[in-house]
């Protein structure tokens, strides 16, 4: 079927089987003893790298000068404290757990350091609402300051929804509560629910979860150029501007909450899991691709009408999404296109110099090749296409976690050692490439070129990296049992919330047929 067509067809529901939910870990999965010595090794880096935030980077409120670490520090409220409490929890680290909560309580989160005290809804929401939020459910609800500071937080952005538009405004200046003017994309509207709908849950104030519903579901009523997938760009009031669609960043965890929500609310409403699988149902007719080189399966973005092939490191989040969602939907065909996007992304890890993956590449199928921009495809390039079935676009490594997050999914959903190979090999390489040189190997850097074993390094130690990274590993290591994919749901920034027992069936059970 032709794009054009595929964007004009319409959906109908039709009556089908009945589908159960299944469960999502593989029953009865343990970690083979010769594996579990990771753990350790994995606390000894959190160690190392958090005690050089708390040298060059701490108290929370500025960058350092490049000689120093500096840090994700998102609007100067210490990202990183906040994103790393659960880490620290989940590994043990319990007196800098608490060392974390009382910086937190000290925190006035009224203002930021940005001139015009600018905040962005987004990052607010899953960096530190979820943050503050997973720390506080962890530790049973022992330190009240965390929900407090949540609430105080989310507050502050509810003056994001003005004029009585359904989708926030993106920015919003705390000086004087007004939003900064512009458009916002699918991922920030999109990215609310399961932090706002806990803070209902803890606060008893429906209103957090009733906007964040709201602002997802108008998202899910907007016309979509793949069916499932609005265009990515678009003011509040529901303007689309483009038509732009991807797994990757600006829409990525829009799609990836859609089956979250439906799955830590147990909501009675159906839109949620039915406009996932209807993403998934068109994304494998329009976006599905093989490289003509080893076959690999991506998911092509498209744009001004036209497929791209392309695919970038944070788009590898999809592989564990569509196992998560493929299993509540009880839908092999999803969980199995799921393990073979895992398999594609981590390739990108195995086949660089230093054994990570890059920021983004791209690929040619018997379809085509464009890429979205002007430049050819260099000899380079090919040269390495013809050798690994992708090639690279942008060689940085930022410190991101979805490759590894995937691979943890497709870990606990298989019980396959083969993941915990991926995950070892990708301990060793940032072992090697990523402590930061210029002050003898304390702190990790990112770097530029994954091509290089001797690539330039930034420092620059993300607050994700402990929220993500760090969390992903070590759980793929930990006891199965211990944050267990049938209990737990985890935010975009790796922060769990425990879940209610599952319901028998997710989405309405309905096949989604598509007509032309
Ligand atoms: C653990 O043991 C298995 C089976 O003996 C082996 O295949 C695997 O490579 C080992 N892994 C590590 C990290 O030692
Ligand atoms: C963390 O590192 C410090 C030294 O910097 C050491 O004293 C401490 O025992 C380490 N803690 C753990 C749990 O590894
Ligand atoms: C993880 O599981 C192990 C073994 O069951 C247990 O000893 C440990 O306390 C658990 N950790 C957490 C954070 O639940
Ligand atoms: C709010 O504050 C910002 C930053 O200082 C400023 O740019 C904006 O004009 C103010 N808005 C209103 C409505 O006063
Ligand atoms: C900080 O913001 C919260 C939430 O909007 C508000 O309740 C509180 O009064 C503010 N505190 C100060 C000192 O402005
Ligand atoms: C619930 O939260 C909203 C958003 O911050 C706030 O406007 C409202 O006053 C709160 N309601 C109650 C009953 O506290
Ligand atoms: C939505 O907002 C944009 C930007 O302010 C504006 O150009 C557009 O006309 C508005 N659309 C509607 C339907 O009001
Ligand atoms: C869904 O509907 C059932 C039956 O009416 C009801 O018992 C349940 O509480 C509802 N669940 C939610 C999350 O609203
Ligand atoms: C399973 O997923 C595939 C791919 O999205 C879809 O075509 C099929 O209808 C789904 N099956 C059911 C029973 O929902
Ligand atoms: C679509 O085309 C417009 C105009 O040429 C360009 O500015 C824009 O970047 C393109 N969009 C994408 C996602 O490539
Ligand atoms: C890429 O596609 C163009 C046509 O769009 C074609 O001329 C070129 O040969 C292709 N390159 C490769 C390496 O397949
Ligand atoms: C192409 O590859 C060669 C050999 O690996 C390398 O020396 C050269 O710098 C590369 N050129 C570009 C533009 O990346």
């Amino acid at each position: 079927m032709s794009l054009r067509r595929l964007a004009l067809a319409a959906f109908t529901l039709s009556a089908g089987v009945s589908v159960r939910a299944g469960t999502v870990q593989k029953a009865g999965l343990t970690v083979p003893s010769n594996y579990t010595s990771q753990l350790d090794t994995l606390k000894s880096i959190f160690n190392v790298t958090y005690s050089a935030y708390q040298q060059y980077a701490c108290p929370h409120d500025e960058l350092q000068p490049d000689s120093k670490v500096g840090i994700d520090d998102i609007m100067g409220w210490g990202a990183t404290i906040v994103d790393a409490l659960d880490t620290m929890w989940i590994m043990g680290f319990t007196d800098l757990f608490e060392q974390g909560v009382n910086q937190v309580s000290e925190t006035n989160f009224n203002v930021t350091t940005d001139d015009g005290n600018l905040a962005s809804v987004f990052d607010a929401t899953i960096r530190y609402i979820g943050g503050l939020l997973s720390a506080y459910e962890l530790s049973d609800q022992k330190y009240p300051v965390l929900l407090e500071k949540a609430k105080n937080i989310a507050d502050n952005m509810a003056y994001a929804w003005v004029d009585g538009n359904a989708i926030p405004y993106n920015g919003i200046f705390l000086s004087n509560y007004s939003i900064q003017d512009g458009f916002t994309n699918v991922a920030q509207a999109g990215t609310l629910l399961l932090e706002w709908g806990t803070l209902t849950k803890y606060t008893k104030n429906d209103t957090y979860q009733k906007l964040a519903e709201e602002a997802t579901l108008k998202l899910a009523s907007l016309p979509a150029p793949i069916p499932g997938i609005p265009g990515q760009l678009l003011y509040p009031n529901g303007s689309n501007i483009d038509d732009l669609v991807t797994w990757g960043s600006g829409t990525d965890s829009y799609l990836e909450y859609l089956p979250k929500w439906a799955r830590l609310s147990n909501t009675n409403d159906t839109t949620y899991a039915d406009t996932w699988l209807m993403a998934v149902d068109s994304s494998i007719e329009a976006l599905l691709k093989r490289s003509t080189v080893d076959n690999w399966l991506y998911l092509a973005d498209y744009a001004n009408k036209t497929i791209q092939h392309v695919s970038s490191h944070l788009a590898c989040f999809h592989g564990g999404n569509w196992i998560l969602g493929g299993k509540l939907l009880n839908n092999d065909t999803i969980v199995n296109y799921g393990l073979e996007l895992v398999d594609a992304c981590f390739n990108t890890y195995r086949s660089t110099t230093t054994g990570i993956g890059p920021e983004s590449f791209a690929y040619i199928s018997s379809d085509g090749n464009y890429t979205g921009s002007s430049d050819p495809i260099t000899s380079n390039q090919t040269d390495f296409y013809n050798e690994n079935g992708f090639y690279i676009t942008n060689a940085a490594y930022y410190q991101r976690p979805e490759v590894l997050e995937s691979n943890f999914y497709a870990w606990r959903a298989t019980g396959d050692t083969k993941y915990l190979d991926n995950a070892v090999w990708a301990i060793e390489a940032f072992q090697k490439y990523l402590p930061a040189s210029s002050l003898g190997g304390v702190g990790w850097a990112c770097i530029t070129d994954v091509m290089s074993t001797d690539s330039p390094q930034w420092n620059d130690q993300a607050a994700y990296f402990f929220a993500e990274v760090m969390k992903y590993l070590y759980l793929t290591f930990d006891d199965p049992n211990n944050i267990s994919l049938d209990e737990y749901v985890f935010n975009t920034e790796c922060h769990p919330f425990k879940a209610p027992p599952a319901k028998s069936q997710y989405g309405s059970g309905k096949v989604i047929n598509m007509t032309n």
